[in-house]
């Protein structure tokens, strides 16, 4: 059997794309919406407006989505929220509002080094993911295996802590599509691997060029998505073809 299931992307808004899918049927959600970093974000293969009047108006857009979605997570299920300085404190306080504080699981710090940096301040080098649980006695969670640093473990592996030093894409990765803000796969197979039991349904509801959902095909896991922006939904589309295209062929029948 072919086992990359097949995906789901489609060019609409979040909000309207979650009110057609079934309650309690989403394994993890993973959002990483624009950050409000007050600019378009642009890059070789597209666009996205990342202005807002106010960072209450980013937030406000945030809640009455993450809310809508609420209903569609299973009670196993997890929510990766994907910010970054500008506003993971706000996030933070939104995500204990809508779910309660105790329902919090990790402030992932994802640690990319890659980018300039300042002579006023401390270099900004990492991205916050928020990890919450629906239920955080029986949510899913299998720990990822890292490469040790220390001398003592050199060669051996050991379980993932929450700073997870990956690179962002430099101008000549391989995956690079030119789509602006697209993470690395390393990172979405990581998170995606520990937070979805296989089978299970993965969520990017802000997909851009579909990075989660490449992950979720290639990990055997099932990804839907939906973006805003066509130009993003065209190269998801190409990219999730792509990984279909090199899955093994399905056996023959038995006869
Ligand atoms: C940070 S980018 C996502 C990048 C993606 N993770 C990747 O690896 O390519 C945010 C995306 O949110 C999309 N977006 C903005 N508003 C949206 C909305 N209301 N519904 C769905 N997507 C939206 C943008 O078009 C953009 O592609």
């Amino acid at each position: 059997m072919n086992r990359v299931p097949k995906a789901s992307v489609e060019s609409a808004d979040w909000l309207e794309f979650v009110r057609t899918l079934d309650d309690a049927s989403v394994d993890l959600l993973y959002a990483d919406p624009p950050f409000n970093s007050g600019r378009a974000q642009s890059g070789a293969a597209g666009a996205y407006d990342d202005a807002w009047p106010s960072t209450a108006d980013w937030l406000g857009w945030l809640r009455e989505r993450l809310a809508a979605t609420l209903p569609k997570l299973k009670p196993t299920a997890s929510i990766l929220l994907h910010v970054d300085w500008r506003t993971s404190h706000h996030a933070r306080l939104l995500l204990d509002e809508l779910l309660s504080p105790d329902h919090f699981v990790n402030h992932l710090i994802w640690s990319y080094g890659l980018g300039g940096s300042s002579p006023r301040r401390f270099a900004r080098k990492h991205d916050d993911i928020l990890l919450y649980a629906i239920d955080p006695d029986r949510y899913h969670f299998e720990a990822p295996m890292v490469p040790a640093t220390s001398r003592r473990m050199e060669g051996q592996l050991k379980k993932a802590t929450d700073i997870l030093d990956i690179p962002s894409l430099n101008n000549m990765a391989s995956e690079r599509t030119g789509y602006p803000t697209q993470k690395p796969l390393a990172l979405l197979e990581l998170l995606v691997g520990a937070c979805c039991p296989e089978g299970g349904l993965v969520l990017d509801p802000c997909c851009g060029s579909g990075t989660t959902l490449v992950a979720a095909a290639r990990l055997a896991r099932r990804p839907q998505g939906c973006d805003t922006n066509p130009d993003a939904v065209a190269i998801a589309r190409d990219r999730l073809e792509a990984v279909h295209a090199a899955a093994p062929a399905p056996a023959p029948p038995l006869r």
